[in-house]
């Protein structure tokens, strides 16, 4: 399973005057999930695009620095093992369906049948994945024809089920309700738990707090936090990048502000509860 090693990253567009992104040090983790957060235009699509060498393959630019996977610079990876290696989900759902194919089924199948894996093979992997995600009820609709939550799911899945070893999210939730964004987030946890490497760029930071391990906050093109989850969203000053905490961790900081101090910060439901009633067990309320 693969780890990433960035050091002294910093990169301009083609078109641009500026830098979008100014030393940036992050060492990625094998089998981990990291979260990439901050405000808009903060550089985490571009920086996603470096990670999987889109930057740069395919858009050049001045890149500074090293990107390493499995020791190796993204630049000096064949693009094709490269692209086997680093599996994207696009910020625009629209954008990754192939428009070639008819069926939801033969979507997802697509890059297999470009891999030259065998078809018993291909469908097994592809049945896996419908129902990993719960997606049987439109596996023989057009793709051109789903809702933008569809094409999400779709998308997610035709890259999920090509197994690569790192996988980066861009905002894979933003046309889904909150009961298909937990869905994904469930999908996300299983590629996790199969040793799979986690990048994910998410707004949602109830479920980031449950599921990711780290978080990497990005402000106009630099690192301005890191760290684990709990850390980063239990101080009150990582608001000041325009992140902002879980409601858990909002109430436990105004209690503080009224002298009643627990334990530790809370930043899920569950690390809440648990909280709370051992505070409330050392103030003699009695449940
Ligand atoms: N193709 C491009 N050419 C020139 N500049 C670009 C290009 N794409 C992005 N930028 C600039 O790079 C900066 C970082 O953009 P990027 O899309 O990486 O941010 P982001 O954190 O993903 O934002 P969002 O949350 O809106 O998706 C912005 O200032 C943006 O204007
Ligand atoms: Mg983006």
């Amino acid at each position: 399973m693969s780890g990433i090693e960035i050091r002294n990253l910093s990169y301009r567009y083609p078109t641009g005057s500026e830098k979008v992104l100014h030393d940036i040090n992050l060492t990625i983790e094998s089998g981990k999930f990291y979260a990439l957060v901050g405000v808009n235009g903060g550089g985490k699509t571009t920086l996603c695009n470096v990670i999987r060498g889109f930057i740069p393959h395919f858009f050049k630019g001045e890149r500074n620095g090293e990107v390493l996977i499995d020791g190796k610079d993204v630049s000096d990876w064949d693009t094709s093992n490269l692209a086997q290696k680093v599996g994207f989900v696009f910020q625009n759902p629209f954008t990754q369906i192939s428009g070639v194919k008819e069926t939801v089924f033969d979507e997802i199948a697509f890059g297999l049948e470009n891999l030259g894996v065998e078809v018993s093979e291909i469908k097994q992997r592809v049945q896996n994945i419908i129902s990993l995600l719960g997606i049987e009820y439109i596996q023989h609709k057009n793709p051109n024809e789903l809702s933008g939550g569809q094409k999400q799911r779709v998308a997610l899945a035709s890259i999920i089920v090509m197994e690569p070893d790192i996988l980066i999210f861009d905002e894979p939730t933003s046309q889904l309700d909150p009961q298909g964004t937990e869905e994904i987030f469930k999908a996300i946890d299983i590629m996790k738990k199969k040793g799979k490497t986690i990048i994910l760029v998410e707004h949602k930071i109830e479920l980031i707090a449950e599921y990711a391990d780290y978080i990497v906050v990005l402000q106009d093109g630099h690192i301005k936090r890191q760290g684990r989850t709990e850390d980063v969203l239990s101080k009150e000053d990582t608001q000041d990048f325009g992140v902002g905490l879980t409601q858990y961790t909002l109430l436990d900081l105004q209690m503080r502000k009224h002298n009643m101090n627990t334990d530790r910060i809370p930043i899920t439901e569950r690390d809440s509860v648990q909280i709370m009633k051992q505070w409330m067990e050392l103030q003699g309320v009695r449940s």
